[in-house]
């Protein structure tokens, strides 16, 4: 090992740094930004190597000389980065000087008894407790909250559905809210759970809620990729997409939100299997992909309202992310984000974004937002969480409060307006 510490360290130095300074670097988060063509180029050649991940954007095609590139580099390579950068008079600085003190502190279980399974407010849940908690709290809640399988992930895990309803007859209307798509986004699944806790506590109390469960079902997905959320608390804190295994490939996994039949695997999405952004072998060839499509094609007469939940960038987001088409009820769609984007400014002072995916972000395809949309359900989002790159997925466990509260207020302004609609 010593030897190897060595030869990297000697390797180094001809690298062009110096040993000493290189064995004390942590690993880091750039914010860069290329501003001619010649640096985009530079600089998507750098976001290819493995040694890095690529936050924000999606994907090195994405580049462009407006985009605010953020990179997480791996410790033994931040001086070789920094330094192409710097050759290239590249700008850039450093959003994170210590990104695995972030991570050590995410994944850290102060309660003694991880079946305590409590779901602490200022703490991320592991896989195992998340399915702790579904389980515990439909037995609390028996007549407001029942637990549905709709299918198991590529390594066989469950993908549970909450339903939840208000005490009173069946209802003809329903909304769906899905996350965890992406594993590396922790903040989402953290707002599904804070969303069912809410919804479960306050029903009967707060007015807002309440008219939301008696007068719609609320069907709520905590984690669409368990095997991803799985693999991010043993393995690799940056993974974003599945973990299937692709026959003739040494790359593993599928991009989830580029999977659903809606203009796929088209511009902005990759059919190479190493890509962040590929789209896998078919439309919904993916079975997390399959078991949502499937459930919501069953229900799409009675769901008229659909959220996806992501981190970050705080934007909402609505059809359509595959065409710069305007969708058919665009200004509506437009109407009801500026709303909660400006009900969360007012409350919180937070700046969210929000307009039609394509010309906010990027184009991207096979997105489940525009699938459920074109399926027929007219009101349909994504949201984008906390923060806008400060932590970026390392968003600390204190934040997960504030982070929540915001969106909350978000879905509660678009829902009860769609209830009026609707
Ligand atoms: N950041 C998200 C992604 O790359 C944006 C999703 C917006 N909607 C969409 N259909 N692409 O997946
Ligand atoms: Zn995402």
């Amino acid at each position: 090992l010593a030897i190897l510490a060595f030869l990297i360290c000697f390797y180094s130095v001809i690298e062009s740094s110096d040993c000493t300074q290189n064995s004390t670097e942590h690993d880091q988060v750039l914010s860069i930004r290329a501003t001619t063509e010649e640096q985009v180029n530079v600089l998507k050649n750098i976001t290819r190597d493995n040694q890095t991940v690529l936050w924000q954007p999606a994907s090195p095609s994405h580049i462009t000389t407006r985009t605010d590139v953020h990179l997480y580099v791996h410790s033994g390579s931040v001086h070789h980065v920094t330094h192409q950068l710097d050759a290239h008079k590249i700008t850039y600085s450093v959003l994170l000087e210590n990104a695995q003190h972030l991570i050590e502190k995410q994944t850290k279980n102060e309660t003694t008894d991880p079946r305590s399974g409590g779901m602490n407010k200022d703490r991320y849940l592991s896989l195992e407790d998340i399915y702790y908690w579904i389980n515990k709290t439909s037995q609390e809640y028996p007549d407001m909250a029942e637990m549905m399988l709709i299918g198991s992930s590529f390594e066989k895990r469950p993908i549970y559905v909450l339903k939840l309803s208000g005490k009173r007859p069946a209802v003809d209307k329903a909304m769906w809210m899905d996350c965890g798509i992406h594993a590396r986004e922790w903040i989402s699944p953290a707002f599904c759970l804070y969303f069912i806790k809410y919804a479960l506590t306050y029903y009967n109390q707060y007015s807002d809620i309440t008219k939301m469960l008696n007068k719609m079902d609320i069907y709520v997905l905590p984690v669409l990729n368990p095997d991803g959320y799985k693999y991010t608390w043993t393995t690799n804190r940056m993974w974003r997409k599945n973990r299937s295994v692709k026959e003739g490939s040494d790359c593993v996994g599928v991009d989830l939100n580029r999977n659903f039949d809606a203009k796929w695997c088209t511009e902005g999405a990759s059919s190479f299997p190493c890509s962040e952004i590929y789209c896998g072998s078919y439309p919904e060839s993916e079975p997390e992909v399959e078991a949502v499509a499937k459930f919501l094609r069953s229900k799409k007469e009675v769901v008229k309202l659909y959220l996806s939940i992501h981190s970050y960038s705080q934007m909402l987001l609505f059809p359509y992310s595959y065409t710069y088409e305007l969708a058919r009820n665009h200004a509506e769609l437009l109407d009801l984000a500026q709303d909660a984007a400006t009900k969360i400014r007012r409350f919180y002072g937070n700046i969210y974004q929000y307009g039609a995916g394509a010309k906010t972000i990027y184009l991207a395809p096979g997105g489940s937002d525009d699938w459920a949309y074109n399926q027929g359900i007219p009101y349909s989002f994504t949201f984008e969480l906390q923060d806008r790159g400060k932590y970026g997925f390392l968003l600390p466990p204190e934040l997960i409060s504030s982070a929540c509260n915001e969106a909350l207020l978000a879905v509660k302004t678009i829902t009860l307006r769609v209830l009026q609609k609707i």
